[in-house]
């Protein structure tokens, strides 16, 4: 860690149109509140800032699906999000709003003096517009086909299913999600910022000045160099948003991702209206974004740019420690199709476990590669780990120095090697914790502090207090002093990971919380009171992860249902021209089932026995799938007459009967709506 005076550490700011998930929890906010509460334990001072973004088309499609206004959608997820967090024990010194007076008072003076400065170029260019809902379709308003997956619910700005940033021009097939219209062309003018300006400092200021950066954050960045930057509009066709401060923009908003950064400054400047500027325009402060990987862009240079072109000595970010994503059960966590674990709703199921689920998303953190999260593996950590190790340990130690020495610290005689060799391991494994907090490997430290409470637990079972308090109280004295000493480092080391734990842990043992005496010799004097011995960690048995797998497996089977729907719905495209000649040389009539049977052995098949006005003949037809022999007896069908005989199954068939193939594959049978006279011609 640098000797830079005070840590200003912000957490990307969560779009209040959903809950938070244990998606976001993993990536951002869990380890930023590690972080936190590790430097503060280490006495430096901080300033932790976080809110709701609360602009931008999601929310506003969000609203229009409910039938409120966005104004309504943020007042609500804002709320569900801020005690989400508190909840978790995650306490920003201020969780704020991007729909704050004072941010729009920031926001709205930030973009005027870029302006005022010369720092934007205009442009004008032609942009899909709805004709029929009268506005302009910016980012998500617009659908259409990926053309690079083929995914027909592509948005304007992205495609979710193969991850391609994309821009509404290169969809195929593009509708307005407002109307469903297919949108027109119109001119329209916008305030760009021309990143290409700032090549060649991001380069220096990053690729040569920030090698230590995450591979996947310094990989980014460069691949964004590499490709060269282009001006990106900040500005929007939208009536949700900070209004461009700019006369005759009538119409227009900050574009989201100009807005919300800026909603970092913003929320200081509501906490300290004072004395915000120490943070963010002191050398002397150190600037960390937590985020998640589709966050970089635009914490590694859109909002550096923005400072930059702003000048005024805002500072930099020291480190942007950006996480992959963490999946679910396998998949993909997808807000809109429901997929995931909504941190409001594990507070409701599971009450008082807070420590567990920060627990398992720090030991799953997707630090350097996407992970997965499954209840299987939430239930066996916290079974085999927190209460088998950690718990067990302060629990043995506890309740036996309650029976022997009646719960005060007993003294510490001469030390055997056994004892040595723990008491060495703790200050080692705290340095290893230090190294990689600072160095932003939450995972890596969590498992340190794991270490200490395996070394207590491994060393409570060798050394057998129980048997030597038969034999030897000086000896079994030793052995618990030394327990209860590592109990406490455990109350101190656990303090970032698992909160509330620590401080029951400290609330038992009567300590303090203090990271330096950590790994010192008897933190806890011989003769303290220590008070009852309660369980840190209950076992999670099955039924309550069961229900939480049922839950999943339901919205599972909902996706995929909704999914096949779509699929249903898929139309494909026309066939190679053909001629009057060509069609008519085909005999398509009408007829009507007399007899179906199942054709034995197959799983396809039907025999139908039909009168054709013509005879009666056999048709063997593929529906069995679709259709019992008793749905189709006495039915209208329409048939091709004249297709030439094929013996099927040993069957000779007749004739072909005319079915709708839908996008997925499934048949349907043609029935004429109206009864109509077997033998009829279709043409
Ligand atoms: N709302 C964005 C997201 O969830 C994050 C905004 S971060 C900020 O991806 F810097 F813009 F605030
Ligand atoms: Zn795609």
């Amino acid at each position: 860690m640098d000797d830079k005076k005070r840590t200003l550490v912000t957490c990307a700011l969560p779009y209040a149109n959903g809950p938070v998930h244990i998606g976001h929890l993993a990536g951002v906010y869990v380890p930023a509140d590690i972080y936190v509460r590790y430097l503060r334990m280490r006495g430096r001072e901080v300033l932790y800032v976080c809110g709701s973004d609360e602009h931008g088309v999601p929310i506003t499609i969000k609203a229009r699906q409910q039938g409120c206004s966005p104004q309504d959608i943020v007042d609500r997820y804002h709320n569900i999000i801020k005690e989400s967090f508190a909840g978790l024990g995650i306490n920003f010194d201020i969780y704020g709003r991007t729909t704050s007076k004072v941010h729009e008072k920031n926001a709205s003076g930030f973009f005027r003096k870029l302006y005022d400065d010369g720092k934007f170029i205009t442009r004008e260019s032609e942009q899909y517009y709805d004709p029929e809902a009268k506005a302009f379709l910016a980012d998500r308003y617009i659908v259409g086909t990926c053309p690079r997956c083929g995914n027909e619910g592509a948005y304007g700005d992205q495609c979710e299913k193969c991850g391609s940033t994309l821009s509404p021009e290169e969809l195929i097939n593009p509708r307005s999600k407002l109307s469903g219209a297919t949108p027109v062309k119109k001119k329209t003018t916008h305030w760009y910022l021309p990143l290409q300006d700032y090549e060649q400092w991001l380069r220096e200021w990053i690729l040569e000045g920030h090698k230590e950066w995450r591979t996947n954050v310094y990989g980014q960045v460069k691949s964004w160099l590499d490709g060269g930057l282009q001006p990106r509009a900040v500005t929007r066709d939208l009536d949700w948003g900070v209004p461009v401060p700019v006369e005759g923009a009538e119409g227009k908003v900050l574009y989201v991702w100009f807005d919300a950064p800026i909603g970092y400054i913003s929320n200081t400047q509501e906490l300290l209206p004072d004395d915000w500027e120490k943070w963010w325009k002191s050398p002397d402060t150190r600037l960390i974004h937590f985020i998640g990987k589709d966050n970089i862009v635009f914490h590694c240079i859109v909002f550096p740019a923005m400072l930059k072109a702003y000048g005024d000595g805002y500072i930099l970010p020291e480190n942007v420690p950006a996480n992959e994503f963490l999946n679910l059960e396998g998949d993909k966590i997808s807000t809109s199709r429901g997929w995931a674990v909504w941190a409001h709703e594990y507070l409701r199921d599971f009450p008082g476990k807070q420590d567990v689920l920060r627990y398992v998303l720090t030991a799953n953190a997707p630090q350097t590669a996407d992970n997965d999260f499954s209840w299987k593996d939430f239930q066996a950590r916290n079974n085999n780990e927190l209460v088998a190790v950690f718990g067990n340990f302060v629990n043995r130690a506890l309740v036996l120095t309650h029976k022997y020495f009646g719960g005060k610290v007993p003294a510490c005689g001469p030390l055997q090697d056994v004892d040595k060799e723990l008491l060495s391991e703790v200050p080692a494994l705290k340095a290893s914790m230090e190294k990689n907090i600072e160095e932003f490997k939450f995972r890596e430290a969590l498992r340190d502090a794991m270490g200490i409470a395996r070394a207590g637990n491994k060393y409570i079972s060798d050394t057998e207090p129980w048997k030597t308090a038969k034999t030897d109280m000086e000896r079994t004295a030793t052995i618990l002093n030394i327990c209860l000493q590592v109990c406490a480092d455990l109350a101190i080391a656990f303090e970032p990971f698992t909160p509330f734990a620590a401080a029951r842990l400290r609330g038992m043992l009567g300590s303090s919380l203090d990271w330096e005496i950590l790994g010192r010799p008897q933190i806890l004097p011989a003769g303290h009171t220590i008070g009852a011995a309660e369980l840190l960690f209950e076992k999670i048995d099955d039924a309550p992860i069961d229900a939480q797998i049922t839950r999943l497996q339901a919205i599972k089977a909902e996706i995929e249902a909704k999914a096949k729907a779509e699929e249903a719905k898929h139309i494909v495209p026309q066939k190679e021209e053909c001629s009057f000649e060509d069609f008519e040389k085909m005999d398509i009539r009408t007829a009507t089932v007399l007899e179906a049977e199942r054709v034995p052995k197959t799983d396809k098949l039907l025999k139908l026995t039909i009168d054709t006005g013509l005879d009666r003949r056999v048709i063997v037809s593929g529906i069995a799938e679709y259709y019992k022999p008793e749905d189709m007896v006495g039915r209208q069908i329409c048939i091709l007459a004249n297709l030439k005989p094929r013996v099927i199954k040993g069957i000779e068939s007749h004739g072909m009967i005319l079915m709708a193939k839908q996008g997925d594959g499934s048949l349907r049978i043609v029935t004429p709506q109206e009864k109509v006279n077997n033998g009829s011609q279709i043409g």
